[in-house]
């Protein structure tokens, strides 16, 4: 092409321009994507000093300062020690997870498992995990959770946690009689460590009996359904097995109460005129007759 006049250099310098800013732009936005993607997360530095504070705010006056224990002031029962010396429960895991789910410090009742209120945040459980840890030398870690397959893990929970929290983890009332939380809605992390803590009534799980991979396949079918769940288009809730025997308990009721009704004539069925009544008296056996009390009386 031949370049005449300077206007048309001018305009095409422009549009040179206009086309390296555009290309320079793109490539500085993908550098910036894959610098995005490939930066660590920030880790956590914990504060132990703050989590000393927090214990002091919202566990002692349960707890005890000297994490021991004993009676409550505002309810009736002994809050357990938090010293693994004279509670073999206590472990780092078992700390975040009654922090992450919200179970310790309790919204009301410490009892109540169904009074739940998140208060603590990602930073302030490691600070407080850290001073525990420290000062009632607490051991454990928090578990890491590799890939898993949904379908082995919905065997392994078939076989050991769909009797308490119903066949899609949705939760409801474990035969204990203890109410189970939904899992569907719980990270990895969480998942792993109630596994491996069994905190209050759940049973705890060793490795023996449910492997580190047999807990990713859990995870892995968890988050499975909790997909299918978001998916739903109708929000059917799932029945757990305590609400669905109750209602087909009420379903048969209902349907011998219609037997019972189809069966025999109703009260409110219109009453015949007298004479047929009397009518039909007569078509009775004179044995019968007599012995109707309505009878007795006229004769
Ligand atoms: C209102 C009193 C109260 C407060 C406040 C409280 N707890 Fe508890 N905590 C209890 C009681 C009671 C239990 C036992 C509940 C049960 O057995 O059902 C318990 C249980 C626990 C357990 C499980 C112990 C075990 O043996 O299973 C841990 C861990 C725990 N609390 C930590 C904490 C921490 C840490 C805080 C502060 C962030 C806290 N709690 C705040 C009363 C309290
Ligand atoms: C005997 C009944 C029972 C069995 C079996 C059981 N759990 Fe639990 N689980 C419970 C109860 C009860 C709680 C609530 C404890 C509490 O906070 O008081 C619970 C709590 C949990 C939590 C914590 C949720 C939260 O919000 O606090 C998770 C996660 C969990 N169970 C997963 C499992 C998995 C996975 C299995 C199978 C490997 C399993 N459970 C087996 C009864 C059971």
């Amino acid at each position: 092409m031949q370049v005449s006049s300077p206007a048309t250099s001018r305009a095409l310098t422009g549009w040179a321009i206009v086309l390296v800013a555009a290309v320079a732009g793109l490539a500085g936005a993908a550098a910036a994507g894959a610098a995005e993607q490939e930066a660590p997360l920030e880790p956590l530095v914990a504060n132990p000093d703050n989590g000393q504070l927090l214990y002091a705010q919202q566990c002692a006056r349960c707890h005890g300062a000297d994490g021991r224990g004993g009676p409550m002031q505002e309810y009736e029962g002994i809050a357990p020690s938090l010293r693994p010396d004279d509670n073999p429960n206590i472990e780092v895991a078992y700390l975040d997870l009654v922090f992450s789910t919200g179970r310790m410090p309790p919204a009301g009742s410490p009892y109540d498992n169904r009074t739940r209120e998140v208060v603590l945040d990602e930073q302030e459980r490691a600070d407080l995990v850290a001073w525990m840890a420290d000062e009632f030398d607490i051991d454990g870690e928090i578990p890491e959770v590799a890939e898993g397959s949904a379908a082995r893990g919905q065997q392994v929970w078939n076989a050991n946690c769909s009797h308490c929290h119903g066949a899609t983890g949705a939760g409801g009332v474990a035969g204990a009689g203890a109410w189970t939380p939904s899992v569907s809605d719980k990270s990895a992390q969480t998942i792993a460590e109630a596994i491996r803590v069994g905190p209050f009534q759940m049973p705890q799980f060793e490795a023996g009996q449910i492997s580190d991979q047999e807990i990713a396949d859990v995870v892995a079918f968890m988050d499975e359904v909790q997909v299918e769940a978001d998916e739903q288009i109708l929000g059917i809730p799932e029945l757990n097995p305590v609400f669905a025997s109750a209602f087909v308990f009420l379903l048969a009721l209902a349907a011998l109460f219609l037997i019972g009704v189809i069966g025999s004539r109703p009260r409110w069925f219109p009453t015949p005129p007298e004479d047929l009544r009397r009518e039909r008296r007569a078509d009775v056996p004179a044995g019968a007759q007599r012995r109707a009390p309505a009878d007795r009386g006229e004769s």
